[in-house]
């Protein structure tokens, strides 16, 4: 399995890496077969997210997408943060292994799951934005 130059420099060098205390919003993903978890942050002011941050525990693509799905959505309003796809953030890595495509559907949906929080928190209903977890296929996480 072959991870493209992007990858892996996002892998080794994550862009927007850490906590954040005074987040707006908090979204946790996690894959329950391969244990990956994924935690990003935002920072939400007029509709901007302003900063995001990520921490992720996981393997090389979750890392990787995590990475490019934060750097994707910062600076953008939150509506169209909303339509970013894993599609978009594979793209942007210049493609995934076929059995890691999952990976990036993870990063897809901790940001959903984070601007879900964000509309909780100020009270707006948060309609079920965050969709089905993929499951890792046998034998590939953590690769
Ligand atoms: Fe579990 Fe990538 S998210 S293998």
């Amino acid at each position: 399995m072959a991870y493209s130059e992007k990858v892996m420099e996002h892998f080794a060098n994550p862009h927007n890496v850490g906590e954040m205390k005074d987040a707006d919003g908090v979204g946790e993903v996690g894959n329950p077969k391969c244990g990956d978890i994924m935690r990003m942050y935002i920072k939400v002011e007029d509709d901007v997210i302003t900063d995001v941050k990520f921490m992720t525990f996981g393997c090389g693509a979750a890392i990787a997408t995590s990475s490019m799905a934060t750097d994707l959505v910062k600076g953008k309003r939150i509506e169209d943060a909303l339509k970013l796809t894993n599609k978009a953030v594979m793209e942007a890595l210049d493609g995934l292994p076929p059995v890691k495509v999952h990976c990036s559907v993870l990063a897809e949906q901790a940001i959903k799951a984070a601007v879900s929080d964000y509309y909780r928190r100020r009270g707006i209903d948060p309609t079920p934005i965050v969709g089905e977890i993929p499951e890792c296929e046998e034998g590939h996480c953590h690769v």
